[in-house]
């Protein structure tokens, strides 16, 4: 048993000697956090808000986060069929739920993040037919509504264009500005932001990404100017299987910790 683990340990640090376009940290002395992703279904900000509709609308406006309620012992607690059935029209994926382990780690200049994960099959949206995977990290900054609480979750809204009745809008956000960086796997990478609009270019961050797959696993590695906050709030999600538009899995809000308290504890090198 004891040399079955050293042999796993070696195999995740042989994936982190691949040449990489950025100076990346050694992972394999960075702690990983788990973070699950699932089927958000139709569950906008409008939803989200819904006093009727969401349980939890009092409690985010008492100031509680998603995660808070929702994610337990690094479990979530999620009625995931209903996700796949009553909340949305299309159904949901074979796989409603999965996990992502998170890294993180930093230097004078740079914020690295890395995820590794399995990318289920079994998707109900293939229409990206150009990447078989892609991986979302959003950070929200300060003037976002409910931006230590809600993840990605103020860029969501019923009138976009993937949703049943949506309209023509991309993610958009109400009040403040998220940071987007992006890696898909036909190799494109994206240092975008979400105003008013989602833009796929012209982000401050600097974001560069790396991605591969060994065996049936993904680890997408990505670097950023470094934030301002030692705090950083943030959200991933996950396309997988070809998904487009909301068919991702997603994540509640987290933090990284960058010499402070933080769901993922990002080390120092
Ligand atoms: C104060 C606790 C609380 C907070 C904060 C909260 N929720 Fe919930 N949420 C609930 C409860 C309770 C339910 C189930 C009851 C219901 O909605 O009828 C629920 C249901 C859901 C569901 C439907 C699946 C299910 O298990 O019924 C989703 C999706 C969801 N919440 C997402 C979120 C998101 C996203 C946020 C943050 C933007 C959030 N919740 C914040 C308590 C909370």
């Amino acid at each position: 048993m004891r040399y079955a683990l050293h042999a796993a340990a070696v195999l995740v640090g042989g994936l982190s000697l691949s040449p990489l376009a950025f100076a990346a940290p050694d992972w394999t002395s960075v702690p990983a956090t788990t973070i699950h992703v699932f089927h958000p279904g139709v569950t906008p900000w409008e939803w989200i808000e819904s006093k009727g509709k969401h349980g939890g609308s009092r409690g985010l406006s008492r100031g509680e986060s998603c995660a808070g309620c929702h994610v337990e012992n690094g479990e979530i607690n999620v009625d995931l069929e209903r996700m796949a059935g009553e909340l949305d029209p299309k159904g949901g994926p074979a796989v409603r739920a999965f996990p992502v382990q998170v890294q993180a780690a930093y230097d004078a200049g740079q914020l690295y993040v890395r995820m590794s994960f399995k990318a289920p099959a079994g998707g109900i949206d293939k229409s990206d037919k150009d990447n078989a995977v892609k991986a979302t990290v959003l950070f929200p900054n300060a003037e976002v509504p409910m931006a230590e609480q809600v993840g990605c979750w103020a860029t969501c809204h019923q009138d976009a264009r993937t949703m049943p009745d949506g309209k023509d809008k991309t993610k958009y956000t109400s009040a403040g500005a998220y940071e987007l960086m992006q890696w898909a796997s036909s190799g494109k990478v994206a240092d975008g932001s979400i105003t008013d609009q989602r833009r796929m270019e012209g982000g401050q961050a600097g974001v560069k990404a790396e991605g591969a797959k060994q065996g049936d696993t993904w680890t997408v590695t990505f670097s950023r100017k470094l934030p301002a906050s030692p705090t950083v709030h943030f959200g991933i999600a996950v396309h997988a299987d070809h998904a487009a538009g909301r068919f991702h899995h997603v994540s509640f809000g987290h933090t990284i910790g960058l010499g402070a308290e933080g769901d993922v504890k990002a080390k120092k090198f």
